[in-house]
């Protein structure tokens, strides 16, 4: 056949389903970065960059468990994030709980398994409750969304050294902390991704990224879509993983 009536370019013709399951790419996870900015180049505060964040997290969640991937992980809050400006630490927060409610009415449709990782307690009650309940109603589902909230990895490390110690042991192995992670759940991400243009992970995931891939994009993470999820995910197909072998 000489023509098309749609021109293609070869990456738009590939079968992103396929490629996921090919490559083998069970687990994502990323850092959303750039909302802050992505108001600020409006003119807006950046609070509304954090709202229209909310809106790209739920459709690359809708799109990853739509072509398969099975856990997804995510980096809402970090342990440091409580330096930001009080009231652009209640917006987030305030997002987070319209967040929880709408899972929870979306559930029979959704079904999804939420998990919360990191330390809760500083969460305050209600919000605490709030994500201990989301955990509780859909701990049965299967695609699992791991959102990372005052979240820390090296304090994860900690905490989970510190809760073996309470176990009485005196020697700990590597599977003995694997166990005790807030990702104890999850295995570890096949590929992580950062958008906002930094080229750090930021306290996310030390243990767990050990071999993970690793994919940085300048998109701010408002704008992040289908575009950019299969251009990371096509990308993550060529990498060659050794795991220190040959
Ligand atoms: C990431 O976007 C979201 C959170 C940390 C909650 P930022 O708010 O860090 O956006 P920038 O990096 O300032 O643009
Ligand atoms: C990382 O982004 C944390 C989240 C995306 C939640 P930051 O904006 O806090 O990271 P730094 O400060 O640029 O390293
Ligand atoms: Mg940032």
């Amino acid at each position: 056949m000489i023509f098309k009536s749609k021109k293609t370019t070869p990456e738009e013709e590939i079968d992103i389903k396929e490629l996921v399951a090919a490559s083998g790419l069970s687990h994502i996870a990323f850092i959303m970065d750039g909302n802050g900015r992505w108001a600020q180049k409006r003119g807006l505060p950046r609070e509304a960059g954090h709202g229209v964040g909310v809106k790209a997290f739920k459709n690359t969640v809708t799109l990853c468990r739509d072509w398969g991937i099975k856990t997804v992980t995510t980096y809402a809050f970090s342990t440091e994030n409580w330096k930001r400006p009080p009231q652009e630490v209640t917006e987030i927060m305030r997002l987070l709980d319209v967040y929880i409610k709408e899972a929870e009415d979306d559930n029979e449709k959704n079904r999804i398994r939420y998990i919360f990782l990191g330390d809760k307690e500083r969460l305050g009650d209600a919000l605490r409750e709030k994500c201990e309940y989301l955990e509780d109603l859909t701990k049965d589902n299967t695609l699992i969304l791991n959102i990372a909230l005052n979240y820390g990895g090296r304090a994860e490390i900690v905490n989970a050294v510190n809760s073996l110690i309470k176990e009485g042991k005196t020697e700990i192995s590597e599977e003995d902390i694997q166990r005790k992670l807030y990702t104890a759940e999850s295995p570890d991400p096949d590929l992580i991704v950062r958008t906002g243009g930094e080229v750090r992970l930021s306290n996310f995931l030390m243990w767990q990224s050990q071999y993970s891939e690793l994919y940085f994009s300048d998109c701010l993470w408002p704008d992040y879509g289908e575009e950019e999820l299969r251009r990371a995910i096509i990308e993550f197909s060529k990498r060659k993983r050794r795991y220190g072998g040959v």
